[in-house]
């Protein structure tokens, strides 16, 4: 059989993408790569002034989503389809990482974490996989985990990291039970990447800079990675570059976890 080349096996040409917490950080990165390749995007995100600045309202379009709530979700996927015809690949990437410490941690806190960080995947993964089940023609599912699903990054992360194992344990399984659909179904575990989230992190006084130094002295590359990074690495595993790949994490950490 003649081999794909290059170009074929990285083009998303006639495919749909949907990446949650596209509209900005990482969610943003792996827009612009699917986009690039030439699938349509739609950014499913909660804020909309953002999103909409992030959309084209071609093939990159905008839906006011909250990923933690059921009858989003459903609008999500149902949206997607109306505007592109169908749905190829979701990219789960909608997280927040909020820091407190357990002792003073509330149940609220736990659960809000839990919903938008987990809940979520699991809902996205049901919505979007009955569409592709129902095309017939398989499709991927990627998971933006953390390397916190495999080794705490720092205190005040309990019920993140918590969420974060929970997405690479629902990602092994859900690539179990999708790939007789072939559907497939990884993960990618990001290191320290500069965000809009992670500067919000900075505490109250500090710069981002000062803030990032203490975490760059532990990283083997000296370097925070860019969305780009990411958005690399899914337009690697939502292509045919990845053809034989489910129920795997690629971890994108420039070696944190060495260290
Ligand atoms: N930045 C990092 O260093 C890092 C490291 C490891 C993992 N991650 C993971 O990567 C993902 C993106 O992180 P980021 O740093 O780009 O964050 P960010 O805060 O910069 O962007 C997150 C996006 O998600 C959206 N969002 C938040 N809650 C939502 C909800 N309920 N429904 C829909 N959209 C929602 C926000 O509006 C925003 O556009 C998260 O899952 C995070 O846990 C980030």
């Amino acid at each position: 059989m003649k081999q794909k080349s290059i170009s074929e096996l990285m083009n998303l040409g006639g495919k749909t993408a949907i990446v949650t917490g596209g509209a900005m950080g990482i969610g943003l990165g792996i827009v612009s790569r699917l986009a690039e390749a030439g699938a349509n995007v739609l950014i499913a995100d909660l804020d909309e002034k953002e999103g909409e600045k992030s959309a084209d309202g071609k093939r990159v379009k905008f839906l006011k989503t909250d990923v933690s709530k059921e009858e989003d979700v459903k609008k999500m996927v149902e949206v997607a389809v109306k505007e592109f015809g169908g749905l190829d690949i979701v990219v789960n990437n909608a997280g927040i990482y909020p820091q407190k410490h357990v002792s003073e941690m509330t149940k609220e806190d736990f659960d809000k974490v839990m919903s938008v960080n987990l809940r979520s995947v699991f809902l996205c993964t049901r919505e979007a996989s009955k569409q592709m089940i129902s095309q017939g023609r398989g499709g991927k599912i990627i998971n933006i985990t953390s390397i916190d699903a495999l080794h705490p990054s720092m205190i005040g992360l309990a019920h993140y990291d918590a969420s974060k194992h929970g997405v690479w344990g629902f990602t092994k399984n859900s690539a179990l039970e999708l790939a007789e659909h072939k559907i497939w179904v990884n993960a990618i575990a990001p290191g320290g990447i500069a965000t809009p989230g992670v500067a919000k992190m900075s505490p109250a006084g500090a710069s981002m800079e000062k803030f990032l130094a203490a975490f760059l002295a532990k990283i083997p590359m000296r370097r925070i990675g860019e969305p780009d990074d990411i958005g690399k690495v899914a337009l690697f595993l939502a292509s045919d570059l990845s053809s034989y790949m489910t129920g795997s994490q690629i971890v994108v950490d420039g070696g944190v976890l060495l260290s």
